[in-house]
């Protein structure tokens, strides 16, 4: 498959998929085939029983610089209510199995939105995070009123989007919203490290694990705990449950198949 706006690499000996935004001159800004690259990437690494998790990233100067603002400026709120484009994010944030940004540089408006979309992020430690969108306008639209909101809390979330200022990787540190900030020459490294972790898991157990902690963010308590409690019981129907069980009390590694 050939890409004109991303690279991808399967590294197979460590079942992970690596998909690398690439508009350089641009900043990597998110324009509407980006997305379409990135959905069509993931598709294919669903698909792939030997891929059990995914690192997306972009270049050491940017993550991604937001949606993209020449693709934008002129239309009209029918235009955009029509073309609907951050209803194909839903696509991304609907990928099973685990997704992890790793992040250089700027992570904006609709680059922070989607570096929140991935369920893990591994931040350099030149990493911006922010939501500037209110300085073009606008607010942020793919997701980050609400994902922000939920990530660092409102009082920082509220600040962010009203002055539009970027945080540092230490700051979105603090406020729990990465997972840890590495030197800028060791960012992709780590996050693929992180994604070989996790993929060495048992498949079908990661991949309920990642639906119920979303559940966990995105929904209530109460509906939350059900599905989390569904996933528990549905996993004794898969042969890695058993093998996982019998190796611990056998005291032996466990051979995963995914099923
Ligand atoms: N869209 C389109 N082009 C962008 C872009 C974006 N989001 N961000 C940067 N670029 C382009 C610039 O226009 C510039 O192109 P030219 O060389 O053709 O002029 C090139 O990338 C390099 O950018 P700068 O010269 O501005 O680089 P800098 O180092 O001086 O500044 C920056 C870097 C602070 C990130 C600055 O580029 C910037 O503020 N970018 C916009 C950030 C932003 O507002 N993002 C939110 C977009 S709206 C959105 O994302 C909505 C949503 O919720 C999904």
């Amino acid at each position: 498959m050939s890409y004109q706006y991303i690279l991808t690499e399967s590294l197979s000996d460590r079942r992970v998929g690596l998909i690398r935004i690439n508009r350089p001159k641009e900043l990597n800004a998110l324009n509407r085939s980006v997305i379409e690259e990135i959905i069509t990437a993931l598709q294919g690494f669903e698909a792939d029983a030997a891929i059990g998790a995914v690192v997306l990233t972009g270049n050491e100067r940017a993550f991604a610089a937001g949606a993209d603002i020449k693709e934008m400026a002129e239309a009209t709120a029918v235009d955009m209510n029509n073309r609907d484009q951050f209803s194909r994010w839903d696509v991304i944030k609907r990928f099973k199995k685990p997704l992890i940004a790793a992040v250089s540089g700027f992570a904006l408006g609709g680059g922070c939105e989607l570096a929140m979309l991935c369920d893990l992020i591994v931040a350099s430690d030149t990493a911006q995070f922010g939501q500037p969108e209110i300085k073009l306008g606008v607010i942020p639209g793919a997701g980050g009123t609400q994902r922000l909101t939920r990530a660092v809390g409102k009082a920082l979330a509220m600040e962010l989007i009203l002055t539009g200022r970027f945080m540092t990787a230490e700051e979105a540190h603090a406020h729990g919203l990465i997972n840890r900030i590495v030197p800028q020459e060791l960012y992709l490294d780590e996050a693929l490290k992180l994604a070989s972790t996790i993929a060495a898991m048992p498949p079908v157990a990661v991949q309920l694990a990642k639906e119920s902690v979303l559940q966990a963010h995105e929904t209530h308590l109460q509906q939350g705990l059900l599905v989390e409690r569904k996933n528990f019981y549905l996993l004794f129907a898969t042969e890695d449950q058993k093998e996982g069980m019998s190796a611990f009390i056998e005291k032996r590694n466990p051979q995963w198949k995914g099923r």
